[in-house]
């Protein structure tokens, strides 16, 4: 059995950027909520003896286990975003990230837009993230639900675009919550860390 998720945060270490509330609501209720859901289908199915990534893969090619699939891929892709973050976060990326996305994107503020501008491709609830896929970092929206390692992305940064991310401290300023995630929020550390385990990855198998 997968682990209960644990809050990787002091419900107010991450203000002013993201409010106590925000962080108590989402974590408590929507992250919680999708893992209980989850334990319980996955259950029924006879896969909660897996981790819940592989969990995530094999329900997603399974018409009859699309419930599950939903559910899990929230539970992973909030766990992910929860790792994408950090007190004291924000800002220019480094390491070989920011090389990467130097090599890219033509550099941080190039890549900052069109991080914002993927946002705004997400009619209504989703998620916004950067993954290694093919040799290349690529910005990849993703609406409801759904999420990239199903299709072969290596995430190393995920963003939550659902309204319960941001509503309690934005209201309807999506724009304004990107902004602070970026600037205030955003753990690099994190991201180059994903990317070397991906690297490693490859060459180990290769
Ligand atoms: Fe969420």
């Amino acid at each position: 059995m997968f682990p209960l998720p644990q809050a990787r945060f002091d419900l107010d270490e991450l203000e002013p950027a993201m409010s106590r509330d925000t962080l108590a609501f989402h974590f408590t209720r929507h992250h919680i909520d999708h893992y209980e859901r989850t334990v319980a289908l996955a259950h029924g199915a006879g896969l909660a003896h897996l981790p819940l990534e592989e969990i995530v893969k094999k329900a997603s090619y399974v018409p009859r286990l699309r419930t599950l699939y939903r559910h899990a891929a929230e539970a992973w892709n909030h766990d992910c975003f929860w790792r994408s973050m950090c007190a004291g976060g924000g800002g220019e990326a480094s390491g070989a990230v920011a090389g990467h996305i130097a090599a890219r994107f033509g550099g941080y503020p190039r890549f900052v837009r069109r991080f914002q501008g993927a946002a705004a491709t997400v009619f209504g609830n989703g998620w916004l993230w950067l993954t290694w896929k093919d040799d290349r970092l690529r910005i990849v929206a993703t609406a409801a639900g759904d999420t990239p390692i199903v299709r072969g992305h290596v995430a190393l940064l995920a963003l939550d675009l659902w309204e319960h991310a941001y509503y309690l401290d934005h209201q309807n300023r999506r724009g304004a919550y990107i902004r602070a995630f970026l600037d205030e929020l955003v753990d690099w550390g994190a991201a180059n860390r994903a990317l070397e385990d991906c690297l490693a990855g490859a060459r180990h198998a290769s």
